[in-house]
């Protein structure tokens, strides 16, 4: 062979071990980002910790850095996004299937006002009627442990209207394309009391981003998504696959923005704000490349609404 074959041979070797050691490092590990939202429909500062995706991932002794991280955030409360568990093994009832998500639970909720909203994962359990006891006993032991369950329920808190928005399994089916509306939306929670002059600051916790368009039409504030793990491997907010298998997913991670409600009746300071985590932990695929698992704070404060 060549003298430039064996240079190309050594450069992809690099390469494989260069990624190899990131996707290692990047599994091992959770940062804490911070979001930022004004508005003038909270009269004074509130501070969450958003957690989606721990899919039963313990990030050593018990969740002991992320339930310190919490504790120096100091939250007003903490929002769960969904998919705590990992459904596959709740199915195959393994021993421990509930518990890592149970003793988090317990810990924050000792604390902490903890508010918790399905995924996929949860919903599949809840969805098939074989699954359906253990769904149950699964959210028995949450709530036991002091978690405020919204399943297509809301919540007031402060001058906030916390909603679980919990769309059928279905939403989640993979490849072929779902079409979900605002009509999709309301079936789960509702219709906005936008029109009714309700001053609360509606916050939708709603696991899929893929769908913003419609929470956003419906008049979202703020919507807390998660699944899509910031896409594996990212490069910025660029993710590589969304769980449903497409690529490149719009809504991958980080902050977005759309015009809120009805798009006649939208200005341009009248936004609804997406924040989609990377989750805490992942299941299936543990990939993640320039993509570490996320614990999101965020932050409202009083003010002109961002633009
Ligand atoms: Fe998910």
């Amino acid at each position: 062979m060549s003298q430039w074959v064996w240079i190309v041979i050594a450069l992809l070797c690099i390469a494989i071990v260069f990624f190899l050691i990131v996707m290692y490092i990047d599994d091992h590990r959770f940062v804490i980002r911070e979001y930022d939202v004004h508005t003038s429909r909270v009269s004074h500062p509130l501070t969450f910790v958003f957690m989606s995706d721990l899919h039963s991932k313990d990030h050593g002794d018990g969740n002991r850095k992320v339930l310190e991280s919490v504790d120096s955030i100091r939250p007003d409360a903490v929002l769960i996004g969904g998919d705590m568990i990992i459904s596959s093994k709740a199915k195959r009832s393994e021993d421990g299937w509930m518990q890592v998500s149970l003793n988090i639970t317990e810990a924050l909720a000792s604390k902490y006002p903890v508010y918790l909203s399905n995924g996929n994962h949860e919903d599949v359990l809840h969805e098939e009627e074989i699954f359906r006891p253990l769904y149950d006993r699964y959210m028995e032991e949450m709530e036991k442990r002091g978690a405020i369950p919204l399943h297509n329920t809301s919540e007031v808190f402060h001058d906030v209207r916390i909603y679980g928005l919990e769309l059928p399994h279905s939403s989640y089916g993979k490849v072929f394309p779902v079409h979900v509306g605002v009509e999709d939306v309301e079936a789960c929670i509702g219709t906005c009391c936008e029109d009714s002059g309700d001053p609360e600051f509606k916050v939708v916790l709603a696991h899929n981003p893929k769908f913003f368009p419609a929470y956003a039409q419906w008049g979202a504030d703020l919507v807390l998504s998660g699944h899509v793990h910031g896409g594996l491997m990212k490069i910025g907010k660029l993710g590589f696959i969304a769980p449903d298998l497409h690529l490149f997913p719009k809504y991958c991670a980080g902050k977005y923005t759309l015009p809120k409600g009805n798009k006649e009746m939208s200005s341009k300071t009248d936004l609804s704000t997406l924040i989609v985590s990377c989750g805490l932990g992942e299941h299936t695929l543990p990939i993640r490349i320039f993509n570490p698992a996320e614990l999101s704070v965020v932050r409202l404060t009083p003010g002109k609404p961002d633009s």
